[in-house]
């Protein structure tokens, strides 16, 4: 089934501390969105991209985006202070009420076989997210202090691509700039609208390039046998 994916990169990767966008930082000699870009370039289910950019940098983007072929971009729109603005500025480029991925420009690991599932359960159900289970005994602790040892079932650590239905993320995303609501995922935009959000098991390997050590993590997984099977 078909998709469009919302790509948020309009961020200054400050965690990262490279003095730049860290998406522009290379992993085997590509730039880290390029690799996001092209994962979704050469899924035949993928049929638009449109990405947030920095106005300063649209020039170097759009370099790049000629440079490694990559032909699906439908719109480059100026990105905001926030994520979530960036998201809505990617919405606002788009009308058709048919499925939309957002995906964080700096998770070049996605794998194919979990877009797919997100995408068949957002088009069932309206709203699907990736996440994984967790691994480690959960505490809470908001001052220092264990209050309590959280029951790990039922437990999920969210990850983008995040999908659904058009219609609901717009009305979702329109109501929480009104309201002045900011989430830190758009699934708690939908969350905040009464809308149920499944979740689709992915992969570990689909880390977020937020600072210097996940760079390393990244080389690595390039490098296991020939790359990644998505
Ligand atoms: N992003 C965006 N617009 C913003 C902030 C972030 O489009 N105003 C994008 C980033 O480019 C990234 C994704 O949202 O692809 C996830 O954000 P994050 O990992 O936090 O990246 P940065 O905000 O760039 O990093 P940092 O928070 O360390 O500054
Ligand atoms: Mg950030």
């Amino acid at each position: 089934m078909e998709y469009t994916v919302m790509i948020p990169a309009a961020g200054s990767g400050k965690r990262m501390g490279a003095g730049m966008n860290k998406l522009f930082l290379e992993l085997s000699n590509k730039p880290i969105l390029v690799h996001t870009l092209l994962v979704f370039e050469q899924d035949p289910a993928c049929a638009g991209i449109i990405i947030a950019v920095k106005r300063e940098e649209k020039p170097q983007i759009q370099a790049m985006i000629e440079q490694f072929g990559v032909t699906k971009i439908k719109a480059l729109v100026d990105g905001g202070e926030e994520r979530q603005q960036s998201v809505a500025a990617c919405l606002q480029a788009y009308d058709k009420d048919d499925i939309v991925l957002v995906h964080d420009a700096a998770r070049p690991f996605i794998r194919r076989h979990v877009i797919g599932a997100l995408v068949e359960t957002a088009a069932r159900a309206g709203a699907a997210i990736a996440g994984v289970r967790t691994k480690d005994t959960m505490k809470l602790a908001p001052e220092g202090t264990v209050e309590k040892t959280v029951d790990r079932e039922g437990l999920w650590i969210i990850q983008t691509p995040q999908a659904f239905r058009y219609g609901i993320l717009k009305a979702a995303s329109d109501q929480a700039a009104a309201a002045g609501f900011l989430g830190t995922d758009e699934s708690m935009l939908v969350e905040r609208i009464g809308h149920p959000v499944k979740i689709v098991e992915s992969t570990y390997d689909n880390i977020k390039m937020t600072t210097k050590e996940d760079l390393l993590f990244g080389e690595v997984l390039l490098k296991q046998s020939g790359g990644l099977e998505r």
